[in-house]
Protein backbone atom coordinates (compact mmCIF):
# COMPACT_ATOMS: atom_id res chain seq x y z
CA UNK A 1 0.00 0.00 0.00
CA UNK A 2 2.98 2.32 1.46
CA UNK A 3 4.85 1.40 -2.51
CA UNK A 4 1.47 2.22 -4.34
CA UNK A 5 1.38 5.70 -2.59
CA UNK A 6 4.81 6.49 -3.41
CA UNK A 7 4.03 6.05 -7.19
CA UNK A 8 0.93 7.70 -7.00
CA UNK A 9 3.06 10.76 -5.44
CA UNK A 10 5.86 10.05 -8.06
CA UNK A 11 3.50 10.38 -10.99
CA UNK A 12 1.47 13.55 -9.73
CA UNK A 13 4.74 15.53 -9.39
CA UNK A 14 5.98 14.21 -12.99
CA UNK A 15 2.81 15.42 -14.50
CA UNK A 16 3.11 18.92 -12.09
CA UNK A 17 7.07 19.64 -13.07
CA UNK A 18 5.95 20.29 -16.48
CA UNK A 19 4.58 22.83 -15.59
CA UNK A 20 6.44 24.88 -13.32
CA UNK A 21 5.02 28.25 -12.96
CA UNK A 22 7.73 31.44 -12.07
CA UNK A 23 6.58 32.97 -8.96
CA UNK A 24 7.58 36.29 -9.87
CA UNK A 25 5.98 36.64 -13.42
CA UNK A 26 3.74 34.00 -13.36
CA UNK A 27 4.63 32.53 -16.66
CA UNK A 28 4.60 28.73 -16.85
CA UNK A 29 8.39 28.45 -17.16
CA UNK A 30 9.09 26.41 -20.74
CA UNK A 31 10.85 27.94 -24.36
CA UNK A 32 11.15 31.35 -24.51
CA UNK A 33 9.27 32.44 -21.63
CA UNK A 34 11.52 34.75 -20.42
CA UNK A 35 11.44 36.47 -23.83
CA UNK A 36 7.79 36.59 -23.06
CA UNK A 37 8.68 38.07 -19.45
CA UNK A 38 10.98 40.88 -20.93
CA UNK A 39 8.31 41.65 -23.57
CA UNK A 40 4.88 41.43 -22.56
CA UNK A 41 5.04 42.79 -19.16
CA UNK A 42 6.33 46.31 -19.71
CA UNK A 43 2.61 48.09 -20.16
CA UNK A 44 0.38 45.97 -18.70
CA UNK A 45 0.69 42.98 -16.10
CA UNK A 46 1.15 39.46 -17.43
CA UNK A 47 -1.75 37.81 -15.75
CA UNK A 48 -3.17 39.61 -19.00
CA UNK A 49 -1.05 37.29 -20.81
CA UNK A 50 -2.20 34.19 -19.03
CA UNK A 51 -5.76 34.77 -18.82
CA UNK A 52 -5.76 34.60 -21.98
CA UNK A 53 -6.15 31.85 -24.40
CA UNK A 54 -5.66 31.46 -28.47
CA UNK A 55 -3.95 29.41 -31.30
CA UNK A 56 -0.81 30.86 -32.92
CA UNK A 57 -2.67 32.50 -35.47
CA UNK A 58 -4.92 34.49 -32.39
CA UNK A 59 -1.71 35.07 -30.24
CA UNK A 60 -0.38 36.89 -33.93
CA UNK A 61 -3.21 38.56 -34.07
CA UNK A 62 -3.08 39.85 -30.75
CA UNK A 63 0.70 41.01 -31.50
CA UNK A 64 -0.30 42.93 -34.69
CA UNK A 65 -3.01 44.95 -32.90
CA UNK A 66 -0.84 46.25 -29.94
CA UNK A 67 1.92 46.80 -32.77
CA UNK A 68 -1.18 49.47 -34.61
CA UNK A 69 -2.73 50.40 -31.46
CA UNK A 70 -0.59 50.15 -28.35
CA UNK A 71 2.30 51.02 -29.26
CA UNK A 72 3.95 47.39 -29.15
CA UNK A 73 7.34 47.32 -30.76
CA UNK A 74 8.32 45.59 -33.47
CA UNK A 75 9.48 42.28 -32.26
CA UNK A 76 12.60 40.92 -34.99
CA UNK A 77 11.16 37.80 -36.86
CA UNK A 78 12.99 35.49 -34.66
CA UNK A 79 12.38 36.59 -31.06
CA UNK A 80 7.98 36.92 -32.48
CA UNK A 81 8.63 33.16 -33.72
CA UNK A 82 9.92 32.39 -30.19
CA UNK A 83 7.01 34.10 -28.33
CA UNK A 84 4.28 32.61 -30.29
CA UNK A 85 5.40 29.03 -30.13
CA UNK A 86 5.88 29.68 -26.28
CA UNK A 87 2.34 31.09 -26.43
CA UNK A 88 0.12 28.85 -28.57
CA UNK A 89 1.90 25.99 -26.33
CA UNK A 90 1.45 27.06 -23.22
CA UNK A 91 -1.98 29.35 -23.37
CA UNK A 92 -3.28 27.35 -26.15
CA UNK A 93 -7.08 27.97 -27.52
CA UNK A 94 -9.56 25.69 -25.36
CA UNK A 95 -12.74 24.49 -26.40
CA UNK A 96 -15.95 26.61 -24.66
CA UNK A 97 -16.29 24.98 -20.95
CA UNK A 98 -19.65 25.07 -20.64
CA UNK A 99 -21.67 22.53 -22.52
CA UNK A 100 -24.73 24.00 -24.58
CA UNK A 101 -27.95 24.52 -22.62
CA UNK A 102 -30.28 21.32 -23.22
CA UNK A 103 -32.78 21.92 -26.09
CA UNK A 104 -36.39 22.13 -24.92
CA UNK A 105 -37.38 18.89 -25.68
CA UNK A 106 -34.70 16.87 -24.36
CA UNK A 107 -35.76 18.95 -20.68
CA UNK A 108 -37.40 16.10 -18.27
CA UNK A 109 -41.40 17.22 -18.33
CA UNK A 110 -41.53 16.01 -14.67
CA UNK A 111 -39.24 15.39 -12.41
CA UNK A 112 -40.14 11.79 -12.54
CA UNK A 113 -37.92 11.43 -15.59
CA UNK A 114 -35.29 12.14 -13.76
CA UNK A 115 -35.53 8.73 -11.40
CA UNK A 116 -33.80 6.35 -12.20
CA UNK A 117 -35.76 3.62 -14.34
CA UNK A 118 -34.59 -0.17 -13.88
CA UNK A 119 -35.21 -1.60 -17.15
CA UNK A 120 -33.16 1.56 -19.28
CA UNK A 121 -30.98 1.17 -16.41
CA UNK A 122 -30.91 5.35 -17.37
C1 LIG B 1 3.70 48.88 -25.60
C2 LIG B 1 2.76 48.35 -24.62
C3 LIG B 1 2.43 46.86 -24.66
C4 LIG B 1 3.29 45.80 -24.69
C5 LIG B 1 4.81 45.83 -24.62
C6 LIG B 1 2.47 44.61 -24.75
N1 LIG B 1 1.16 44.93 -24.71
FE1 LIG B 1 -0.40 43.64 -24.61
N2 LIG B 1 -1.71 45.21 -24.54
C7 LIG B 1 -1.34 46.54 -24.47
C8 LIG B 1 -2.52 47.34 -24.21
C9 LIG B 1 -2.54 48.86 -24.04
C10 LIG B 1 -3.59 46.44 -24.10
C11 LIG B 1 -5.04 46.75 -23.76
C12 LIG B 1 -5.11 46.68 -22.25
C13 LIG B 1 -6.47 46.72 -21.71
O1 LIG B 1 -7.43 46.42 -22.43
O2 LIG B 1 -6.57 47.01 -20.50
C14 LIG B 1 -3.04 45.11 -24.30
C15 LIG B 1 -3.79 43.95 -24.25
C16 LIG B 1 -3.26 42.68 -24.32
C17 LIG B 1 -4.05 41.47 -24.26
C18 LIG B 1 -5.56 41.38 -24.11
C19 LIG B 1 -6.13 41.48 -25.50
C20 LIG B 1 -7.63 41.37 -25.47
O3 LIG B 1 -8.16 40.77 -26.42
O4 LIG B 1 -8.26 41.87 -24.54
C21 LIG B 1 -3.19 40.42 -24.38
C22 LIG B 1 -3.54 38.95 -24.41
C23 LIG B 1 -1.87 40.98 -24.51
N3 LIG B 1 -1.96 42.35 -24.45
C24 LIG B 1 -0.74 40.22 -24.68
C25 LIG B 1 0.53 40.75 -24.83
C26 LIG B 1 1.69 39.97 -25.19
C27 LIG B 1 1.71 38.47 -25.42
C28 LIG B 1 2.73 40.84 -25.25
C29 LIG B 1 4.18 40.53 -25.60
C30 LIG B 1 4.41 40.06 -26.96
C31 LIG B 1 2.22 42.17 -24.94
N4 LIG B 1 0.89 42.07 -24.72
C32 LIG B 1 3.00 43.31 -24.85
C33 LIG B 1 -0.08 47.05 -24.61
C34 LIG B 1 1.08 46.30 -24.66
Amino acid sequence: MQGFLIVIAALCSLSVAADIVDERTGLIKDGAWQLVAAHCGNCHSLQLVTGNRGDRRIWLETIRWMQARQNLWQLDAQTEDQILTYLAKNYPATAPRRRKPLAPHLLPKTNRNLLVEPETGF
